[in-house]
């Protein structure tokens, strides 16, 4: 099936360099613009171009259709095209402010990038940024087109110093292959046939190369990868597994290994659409029999046995930062790679990566279109390819928990084996065996708001009323813990993450050891307060909202904090220069304005019947 499938590229360039000129003059030279519509578009040209009584091309591209199809997550529109020689889609990605973003997601699903330079401006800071996100997107075939060459009197040196230039910086690029046109997308010089004014150039036409490139288009010629859907049982007798195959073939018979488990069995049977096939092959759906009753749901991924994926819950990859919120390394994030969703967070920034220069540059955070080398680590384990050996099995992206926005695309390098050598070590007596000798139900207290709402107070109080019922308690609070084990963190955003998560994980051990935890954070965040939510059983952990107001907080300023960071000497002082996250759905909620703190404790004490 190679052979019929169209050639994907992209064109990366401002309009300014003539990229819409490029495509409509692409399309129309191709035959894709009837008669009529050309007759229109020359008197629109008049009318509204900017050339004169020349045909100006990019005012096709909004009336033409356009085929959608998702790569990463976020629609990039295809336009369809052919020669007699090859079928084409070019991706179609607008917009100027989510600029990498669109790139990035038009380049992961294409094999060739026609870079646009303007002759006159030569080789910028954004060619180079162009290149970089390409290549990084998977894409080994460059065409840099040197468009307005009419502009410099279609000159043989001015060219020829651009393309050196070009070379000097794609050259740090190990694999790419780079191919140089002088071309007018205005006048049609060297798009589609060749131009009699630049006789020294002996290279291709741009339709030329698009013809002619060899790329691995094949999907089918590749390992066989096919990431479950579903589990299809209509009834008793029939179970198979469904999805897509993303890369490779299957046939009947074939031994294939189920990458989560490692289990390996054959296929028995397979359908396609149609009903049941001999084979199938890379984009096709197929329900799969296999010959064992193996457990396979949906998120695991069935492979050829002698070309395994890989498996791990944690490795290095390129992340593309896409959301306007910066990255905050250890935050649980959604992850979606393939058809598995997973709790993910990014442990460390490495470097990030400037596209401009291909520069490491020493970052703890990713902002707004930033590319990141990450280390991340999975809830589960993950069954992938390294992204430059399968751009399906080796990609991914991160969604917010609680708003669901796409945050991040990351393409994986490679996985690590530190932990995957660790394994839990059952433990001869349990949690409720521990709390069993005092008589208790094990449980986290943990309180929310603002610094000066009152959460310490209550939190003693509540501790020494436990205490008198004989209740083994233990209390952690913000400062006592930032005095110790986390004495090494701050108040910026990232710092708040990790203290949470290290206070979560401490209240954890505690829970096991059989005690009730009264925890007093500020913990600003919704996203951390329900990630140690998720460390516990349902029920065990009580989130307590200390609903003081702010101005409150600011008049009882019990520390003076409130008057320094005022005096501007706390920059990020919750409540004033850092945000809190109120709680959406706390399991208490308690005021502190005129209620005295016995029947606060009191209320708390029955609410969450620790008596
Ligand atoms: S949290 O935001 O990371 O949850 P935590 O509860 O551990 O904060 O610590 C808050 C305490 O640190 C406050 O009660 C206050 O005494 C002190 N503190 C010092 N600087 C700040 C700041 N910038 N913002 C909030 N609290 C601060």
């Amino acid at each position: 099936m190679g052979g019929v499938l169209p050639l994907r590229f992209l064109t990366c360039g401002s309009v300014d360099d003539g990229k819409s000129t490029l495509i409509g003059r692409l399309l129309s030279e191709t035959g894709q613009v009837f008669d009529d519509h050309l007759k229109a578009l020359t008197i629109d040209s008049r009318r509204y171009g900017t050339n004169g009584a020349v045909v100006d091309y990019s005012l096709l591209l909004d009336g033409l259709e356009t085929e959608r199809e998702q790569r990463i997550t976020i629609d990039v529109a295809w336009r369809h095209f052919s020669t007699p020689r090859r079928a084409f889609l070019v991706a179609d990605t607008p917009g100027h402010e989510q600029y990498t973003r669109n790139m990035a997601t038009g380049a992961s699903g294409c094999d060739v990038a026609v870079i646009l330079v303007d002759a006159e401006k030569g080789v910028l800071p954004q060619t180079r940024r162009h290149t970089t996100i390409c290549a990084l997107m998977g894409i080994r075939k460059i065409v840099l087109a040197v468009n307005k060459i009419d502009l410099v009197v279609f000159g043989q040196d001015g060219f020829e110093r651009i393309v050196r230039e070009y070379h000097a910086f794609a050259g740090g690029f190990s694999d790419l292959d780079v191919t140089c046109i002088p071309l007018s997308a205005l006048y049609g010089d060297n798009i589609a046939t060749r131009s009699p004014r630049m006789a020294w150039f002996a290279g291709p036409t741009l339709l030329d190369y698009l013809e002619s490139v060899e790329v691995q288009v094949d999907l089918a010629v590749r390992p066989f990868r096919f990431p479950v859907q579903w589990v299809n049982r209509p009834n008793g007798s029939f179970r198979g597994i469904s999805g897509t195959i993303m890369s490779g073939t299957i046939a009947v018979g074939d031994e294939v290994r189920i990458a989560l488990s490692g289990q390996t069995t054959r296929v028995k049977q397979i359908v396609g659409p149609d009903g049941g096939v001999a084979s199938a092959a890379a984009g096709e759906a197929a329900t799969l029999v296999l010959a064992a009753d193996l457990e396979v749901g949906r998120g695991n991924l069935v492979t050829a046995v002698r070309e395994p994926a890989t498996v791990a819950d944690q490795f290095a990859a390129h992340v593309i930062w896409f959301s306007h919120d910066p990255l905050l390394p250890e935050r649980a994030y959604l992850m979606r790679i393939g058809t598995k969703w997973v709790s993910a967070t990014i442990t460390t920034v490495k470097h990030k990566l400037s596209t401009a220069t291909r520069e490491q540059l020493a970052a703890r955070t990713l902002h707004v279109n930033d590319i990141g080398f990450c280390t991340l680590a999975t809830s589960a384990p993950v069954a992938f390819d390294a992204y430059s050996g399968n751009r399906d099995t080796g990609s991914f992206i991160l969604v917010d928990r609680v708003t669901h926005e796409t945050l991040a695309a990351g393409m994986i390098a490679y996985a690590l084996r530190r932990a995957t050598n660790v394994h839990f070590e059952p433990l001869a007596i349990d949690k409720s065996a521990r709390a069993a000798t005092k008589a208790q139900t094990p449980r986290v207290l943990w309180f929310t708001g603002l610094s000066g709402a009152g959460k310490s107070t209550i939190a003693r109080a509540l501790e020494a009323s436990l205490h008198r019922l004989g209740r083994h308690t233990m209390m952690l609070d913000g400062d006592n813990i930032r005095l110790g084990l986390n004495k090494d963190l701050g108040f910026t955003d990232v710092d708040r993450v990790e203290n949470i998560r290290r206070v979560g994980e401490v209240a954890k051990l505690m829970t096991d050891a059989g005690l009730i935890v009264i925890c007093a954070f500020i913990s600003p965040f919704r996203a951390e307060r329900q990630m140690v939510r998720r460390l516990f059983a349902p029920g065990e952990f009580v989130e307590i909202f200390v609903d003081t107001p702010l101005e409150e907080c600011v008049r009882r300023d019990p520390k003076g904090l409130y008057g320094k960071a005022a005096a501007g000497l706390i920059p990020n002082f919750t409540g004033l220069g850092s945000p809190y996250e109120r709680p959406e759905a706390p399991d208490l909620t308690v005021t502190t304005v005129g209620c005295p703190l016995d029947s606060i404790v009191t209320a708390i004490l029955t609410a969450c019947s620790c008596t």
